[in-house]
């Protein structure tokens, strides 16, 4: 049997993947009994990687919040780059796959469509902590760094925010700007076909390139709501973080290699539920 460890198994990503492999090992930042599972402790992953010595370890946990990244540098410096170090550090120990989840935020913004290949330059403490998890999971050469972009699940997110409003009849709007959402169970089934591929190094997991306005009136017209409530906005003058305006990721290279369709916007809404 392979033995898999999903640190970050409680984030949107995290519990798509842990529903994919059962059999997986699941390490939550707070289990059920109220108690922390730390990633930035390396005591903490020597142990659990000493435990197992998993076949494969999928980072999905991280600091995602850009805005708490851009206050508390330190803390996102930790969990987004050093704390992937010690994980990259523990996966060579046990000859182990690492699956390294990355952001499209390591870009600038200026240009859209970055490929495997485009030179990050990030315009927040966000990408730039997440950029350097990149690096450290590079430095291991049986690892994985998915790249991807606008991820929607359980939790809060845009296409929910916009879902839920527009179904209590109230106006939103929609920041300007263009990225690649996808939804956390198409992401996670794209890394599970992924992983049975023999494939190392960075590759972009995303959706299709749309603007939020467009994401937001797509939403509207699947779940037959009134797009006439949807604005489109001039980024807020008091955001904390500045945001790449487009992020887009270039996906040619994951659509040919697997061969599915994980991306197409109208089947990524059409996994969310009205709840
Ligand atoms: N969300 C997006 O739009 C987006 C876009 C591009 C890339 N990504 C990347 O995709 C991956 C998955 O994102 P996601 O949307 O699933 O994020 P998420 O829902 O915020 O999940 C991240 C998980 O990591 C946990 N975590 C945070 N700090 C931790 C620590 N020090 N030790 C252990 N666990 C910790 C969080 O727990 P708590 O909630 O308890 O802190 C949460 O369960 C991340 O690498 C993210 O950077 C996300």
């Amino acid at each position: 049997m392979t033995h898999i460890i999903i640190f970050g198994a409680g984030g949107q990503l995290g519990r798509e993947l842990s529903l994919l492999f059962p059999e997986a090992y699941k390490v939550y930042h707070k289990d059920k009994s109220g108690t922390t599972h730390d990633i930035d402790n390396a005591e903490f992953i020597r142990d659990i990687m000493a435990l197992h010595k998993p076949d494969i370890v999928i980072n999905a946990a991280a600091l995602a919040n850009v805005d708490l990244c851009e206050k508390n540098n330190a803390l996102a410096y930790q969990t987004n780059g050093k704390s992937v170090g010690t994980i990259a550090k523990y996966s060579r120990m046990y000859n182990s796959l690492l699956v390294h989840v990355s952001t499209d935020y390591v870009f600038d913004g200026k240009t859209g469509n970055y490929d495997e290949n485009a030179i990050p330059n990030p315009i927040n403490y966000y990408g730039t902590s997440k950029l350097i998890g990149d690096i450290y999971a590079l430095g291991y050469e049986n690892s994985i760094i998915v790249r991807t972009s606008g991820v929607f699940g359980h939790t809060n997110n845009f296409p929910k925010f916009v879902l839920k409003n527009l179904s209590e009849g109230k106006e939103i709007n929609a920041i300007k700007g263009f990225y690649s959402p996808i939804h956390a169970r198409f992401l996670a089934m794209a890394i599970s076909h992924l992983i049975k591929k023999d494939f190392r190094g960075i590759v972009n997991i995303a959706g299709d390139r749309i603007s939020r306005f467009d994401l937001a009136k797509r939403i509207a017209q699947i779940f037959g709501l009134n797009s006439d409530l949807i604005h489109e906005s001039e980024p807020p003058s008091n955001m904390i973080a500045k945001r790449p305006f487009d992020s887009s990721l270039n996906i040619r290279m994951a659509s040919a290699l697997l061969g599915i369709d994980f991306h197409s916007t109208q089947k990524n809404i059409e996994l969310m539920t009205k709840e």
